[in-house]
């Protein structure tokens, strides 16, 4: 029998390739730099499944190129890379990589979290510029994180493992999701819920977005929002770069309407190198890392593999976001 053919956007973790070559043949793009899309919708033409990464756009055009299409399995928890809507109207399933990310990630938001309130990545390029002098009272002075009040914008999986951590900080967590969460749960996690987002940013130290990326978030912080927070807020981002509008958020860095910034994700990635935003000492940037850790990257990607062998067979893949695609 022949095997089904499945392109692969990228090199990914052994162990994942290894199990996709037992069930199909596969074709893995070799490359840093994602395929350019004309080579994607080449490639496309002969295949039943495909495993693409968050930088890879699949969308109708790309699903028109590839008509025996089965599965799409993305290499990421986010998948507003991928027009769902349309997969789902041509039948073919797709596969996200939820939960296993969620600790690293959160770790991650906490990191810069910590790095943005004590201005570690400033201080270290100070250490390095020579412009270490003496120890003076007033030199790098940053934010306390014990006892502040921490704002999370979404308290979905990775909101909630960042609420247990500043926990351990002594933090006061304030959350607004569309959903509400149970009192129940409310109280398990420690959390206090905020009719409102600008009720949230208001009250809150530090701001961190949990939000997918969608159009009713794109620039969910804007001029507007920056006009709410403090003046020593610290806002964090490690879901969607468009989430925020980085004009604002320049504008808000600059005039010190608040006190600092930490990004993993930008509106275009990578950021441009002129982009103003990096001639700013009150932000951190970081390339889109916040999962980055070596078992996170491997059980990503064996889950995106065991979401694809499922799509190949017919069936509901394990972490499927259009079950309807097949049960419908
Ligand atoms: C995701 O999975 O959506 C992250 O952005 C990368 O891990």
């Amino acid at each position: 029998m022949t095997k089904p053919k499945v392109y692969i956007t990228r090199q990914i973790a052994q162990e994942a390739l290894d199990m996709i070559a037992q069930v199909a043949e596969m074709k893995v793009w070799p490359e840093e730099l994602p395929p350019p899309h004309e080579v994607l919708l080449a490639e496309v033409q002969n295949i039943d499944g495909l495993l693409a990464l968050l930088t890879d756009r699949i969308d109708a055009s790309v699903m028109q190129a590839a008509p025996k299409l089965k599965v799409i399995s993305n290499l990421a928890v986010g998948y507003d890379n991928i027009d769902v809507p349309e997969a789902t109207k041509r039948g073919i399933v797709v596969g996200n990589t939820p939960e296993v990310l969620t600790e690293t990630t959160a770790d991650f938001a906490f990191t810069l979290l910590m790095a943005a309130a004590r201005r570690v990545a400033e201080a270290d390029a100070f250490t390095k510029k020579g412009q270490w002098q003496t120890w003076g009272p007033m030199v790098m002075l940053g934010q306390d994180i014990h006892h502040a009040t921490l704002g999370i914008a979404g308290l979905g999986r990775i909101g909630v493992e960042l609420a247990k951590r500043a926990k351990g900080f002594n933090m006061k967590v304030l959350y607004y999701d569309e959903q509400r969460r149970s009192e129940e749960e409310e109280k398990q996690f420690g959390v206090e819920y905020v009719p409102g987002l600008p009720a949230l940013l208001s009250r809150s130290d530090f701001i961190s977005i949990h939000v997918p990326l969608n159009p009713q978030t794109h620039h969910l912080i804007g001029a507007a929002e920056f006009a709410l927070m403090k003046s020593t807020a610290i806002l964090i981002n490690t879901s969607r770069g468009p989430v925020v509008d980085q004009k604002a958020l320049y504008e808000a860095l600059k005039s010190r309407q608040i006190f600092a910034a930490a990004l993993d994700v930008t509106e275009v990635e990578p950021i441009s190198p002129d982009n103003p935003l990096l001639t700013l000492d009150n932000i951190i940037i970081t390339p889109h890392i916040a999962s980055a850790s070596f078992t996170t990257r491997t059980s990503m990607a064996t889950m995106a593999a065991a979401n694809l062998i499922a799509g190949l067979r017919g069936q509901i893949p394990p972490n499927c976001v259009n079950p309807e695609a097949i049960t419908d």
